[in-house]
């Protein structure tokens, strides 16, 4: 063997030792773990923060279009923190600045890793796969400072879906239209009915009854000009229709 082969070989057994010993390092001294997608933790669809004692924490987070859950994750300093991640609707990502959290959140698995917080301070989450048009306001923040005590979760209690207010909430309305009149990723639903209302395929249309419905049930048919045809089909009986126009009547 030439003398610098046998140089270049040596050079990359020493590499490789020192890299494998930086991992077993992080991994035993510094409690940062390695991102993998073989959990043992069902799929979940809430976001949670749950103590197991010794501040030690297991993290739940769901992605959604366009918001994490928790969207703020508070913990104390010297938080050991088993993180997982899934998602709602489409992939999403989840990266949190200045750590080495950078986990894919994809509908119907989960994803996790481990991380530690030494000290106190402000660590951004962002999403960082595109997932539609509000992508880049995807964001969320984990703080970590003294003082921070977490309660385990309280289970849901079964959803009210009795009035309008809160189904317009449990169907998602919530998330993209405002009843204040705030510009959001859809149109605000505050004085609806009644409204002149220009669409995108060049009509003009007066919210009744009728259009309000149809617009509920096939929202795409009549987008409404300057927003995009990305309204998903909420799932709704009858019954559920009838008490959210009634909603947005009460609204308007
Ligand atoms: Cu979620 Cu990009």
């Amino acid at each position: 063997m030439d003398k610098l082969e046998r140089l270049t070989l040596a050079a990359s057994g020493v590499l490789m030792t020192v890299f494998f010993a930086a991992l077993v390092y992080a991994a035993t001294s510094r409690n940062i773990g390695v991102a993998t997608c073989v959990t043992n933790i069902a799929p979940f669809d809430r976001g949670e923060i749950i103590p197991k004692g010794d501040n030690h924490y297991e993290v739940h987070v769901v992605a959604r279009m366009w918001a994490f859950e928790p969207a703020v994750i508070e913990l104390p300093p010297g938080a050991d923190v088993d993180l997982y991640v899934s998602a709602r609707d489409v992939t999403h990502g989840l990266y949190i600045e200045n750590t080495n959290v950078n986990l894919m959140a994809v509908p119907g698995a989960v994803n996790g890793t481990r991380v530690h917080f030494d000290h106190e301070g402000t660590f951004h989450m962002i999403c960082h796969e595109y997932c539609g048009v509000a992508h880049h306001m995807m964001a969320g923040k984990v703080v970590i400072r003294r003082g921070v005590t977490v309660a385990p979760p309280v289970p849901p209690a079964a959803k009210d879906l009795s009035t309008g207010a809160k189904l317009f909430e449990a169907k998602g309305c919530a998330d993209c239209h405002s009843i204040d009149g705030s510009e959001s990723v859809g149109p605000s639903l505050k004085g609806l009915f009644g409204r002149a209302t220009h669409l995108e395929d060049g009509r003009t249309i007066i919210a009744d009854q009728t259009y309000v419905e149809k617009a509920i049930q096939a929202p795409n048919d009549s987008v409404v000009k300057g927003f995009d045809p990305m309204m998903p089909e909420p799932p709704l009986t009858d019954a559920e229709l009838q008490t959210l126009v009634d909603y947005l009547k009460s609204v308007s």
